[in-house]
C-alpha cells in the first residue's frame, strides 16, 4: 500500500517546509487536489504552486483534477511537474482523448469516479490508464465521513479490471481514509490510499505514516519507473 497525504489538509502558508518534512518522514506520494469552484464547490491552487513545490522535492506528484474540462490544462500540469494526472469521469466529454493526451506527454494517467457514478465505461478506457481513483466521499472538501459503500465498489472495480486484462491498473481511494479503515480498503483491492485530515491531525509525520502502514500487509510492488 502507498499512503498519499493530501496537502488540502495542511497549512498552505508552510507548503514548502511541509513537503520537505513529508519526504523526510518516508512518504512516497503527494496527493495534490486541484479544484476550480465549478466541478466542486471549492477552489484550491493550480500549476504555479505545483511548479514551485516541484523545485523542493522529488516526491511522486499525484495530481487529482477536480475541474471542468481538464483537457484545457493538461500541458500546464505536465510542465509544472505532475507524475500522475487523474481526471474525473464526470468532468470531460472525450475521456479517451484526454487520457491518451496525458499518456502521450509521458505522464501516468488516471480516471476518477464519484461515489454516485458507475464505471460502465471502464472497459473502453483500460488501455489508456494506469490508475482508477474511487472517491469515498463526494469531492470538494477534506474532513468528510467515509462512505462504506466504497468497499463493494473497490471489489467490483478490481474484478472488472482483471476481466479486461488490466490487472496492473492500480486502484486509489480518496476521502475519509484513516488507520482504522485502511486494512479493509486494501483487502478489497485498493493499493493507493489518500489521507488528508486524519493524516495531518496527528504529527509527527513519520509516526503517523507508520500508524497507517502498520495496519496493512504491505506487499505492493509498483514498477513505475519514476518510483
Ligand atoms: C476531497 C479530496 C481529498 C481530500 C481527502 O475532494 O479529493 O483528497 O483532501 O481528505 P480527507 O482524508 O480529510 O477526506
Ligand atoms: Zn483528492
Amino acid at each position: 500500500m502507498i499512503l498519499a497525504p493530501s496537502l488540502l489538509s495542511c497549512d498552505f502558508s508552510t507548503l514548502g517546509s511541509v513537503v520537505a518534512e513529508l519526504e523526510n518522514a518516508g512518504v512516497q506520494w503527494l496527493h495534490l487536489d486541484i479544484m476550480d469552484g465549478m466541478f466542486v464547490p471549492n477552489i484550491t491552487f493550480g500549476p504555479p504552486v505545483i511548479g514551485c513545490l516541484r523545485q523542493k522535492t522529488n516526491l511522486f506528484f499525484d495530481v487529482h483534477l477536480m475541474i471542468e474540462e481538464p483537457s484545457r490544462y493538461i500541458e500546464d500540469f505536465v510542465k509544472a511537474g505532475a507524475d500522475l494526472i487523474v481526471i474525473h469521469n464526470e468532468a470531460e466529454t472525450h475521456l479517451e482523448r484526454t487520457l491518451a493526451k496525458i499518456k502521450g506527454l509521458g505522464v501516468k494517467a488516471g480516471i476518477a469516479y464519484n461515489p454516485g457514478s458507475t464505471f460502465m465505461n471502464l472497459p473502453w478506457l483500460v488501455h489508456t490508464i494506469d490508475l482508477v481513483l474511487l472517491m469515498s466521499v463526494n469531492p470538494g472538501f477534506s474532513g468528510q465521513t467515509f462512505l462504506p459503500s466504497t468497499y463493494k465498489k473497490i471489489e467490483r472495480c478490481r474484478k472488472l479490471l482483471d476481466e479486461y486484462s488490466a490487472s496492473d491498473v492500480l486502484i486509489e481511494v480518496d476521502g475519509g481514509v484513516t488507520p482504522d479503515n485502511c486494512a479493509q480498503l486494501v483487502e478489497a483491492g485498493a493499493c493507493v490510499l489518500v489521507s488528508g485530515s486524519s493524516f495531518f491531525a496527528h504529527p509527527p509525520y513519520n509516526t503517523r505514516l507508520e500508524a497507517f502502514m502498520s495496519r496493512v500487509q504491505n506487499d505492493t510492488t509498483i514498477n513505475w519507473k519514476h518510483l
